[in-house]
């Protein structure tokens, strides 16, 4: 790592540095996932996740996720408060009314509960626009999981390094 990295800010050819995000003078960044460790997520009815948060706006429930679905997952239902836009790398995985597999595209509207499971595991890229609520069998709510959550694991794991909130939203907005 150079000195440049530490201060956020680089210039293009800089870029090629192995630590695990760069700020760019232009407002922008880059994440190297692959330095990035895994968090489980290990919530009742979700334990076979793990995720890496790319980006995220706290203000407006949007984060970035890198997920990963455990082969054989079976996970409980669960209600999305916010729709969810997939985009499936590898792997599959499946609901009640259809499959996903590599290279599909996906979007889980908003309001919709279900209780997806994997045979093969899976790799996706979700996009969140929303919390989601884990539901008893009589369809109470366990728990919500959302960006706060999800970050205070991450961060247990050593997994927000190149997280900071108020430049990611700047990053999004131009907002100051
Ligand atoms: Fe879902």
């Amino acid at each position: 790592m150079n000195a440049s990295t530490q201060n956020g800010s680089l210039d293009a050819a800089d870029t090629k540095d192995r630590s695990t995000h760069c700020r760019l003078n232009d407002g922008g960044f880059i994440t190297r996932s692959a330095l990035i460790p895994w968090t489980r997520l290990n919530k009742p009815g979700l334990e076979g996740i793990q995720y890496k948060i790319l980006n995220f706006d706290e203000n407006r429930s949007y984060m970035v996720v890198l997920n990963t679905f455990d082969p054989g997952s079976r996970f409980a239902p669960h209600k999305h408060l916010g729709a969810v836009e997939i985009f499936m790398l590898s792997g599959s995985f499946f609901y009640d009314n259809g499959q996903v597999f590599a290279d599909d595209f996906m979007l889980e509207a908003g309001g919709v509960t279900h209780a997806p499971g994997s045979d093969e595991g899976a790799l996706m890229l979700a996009i969140f626009h929303g919390p989601l609520q884990i539901l008893d069998n009589e369809g109470q709510v366990l728990v919500t999981v959302g960006i706060d959550e999800m970050y205070d694991l991450a961060k247990d794991n050593d997994a927000v390094a190149h997280l900071q909130k108020t430049q990611h939203r700047v990053a999004l907005t131009s907002e100051g």
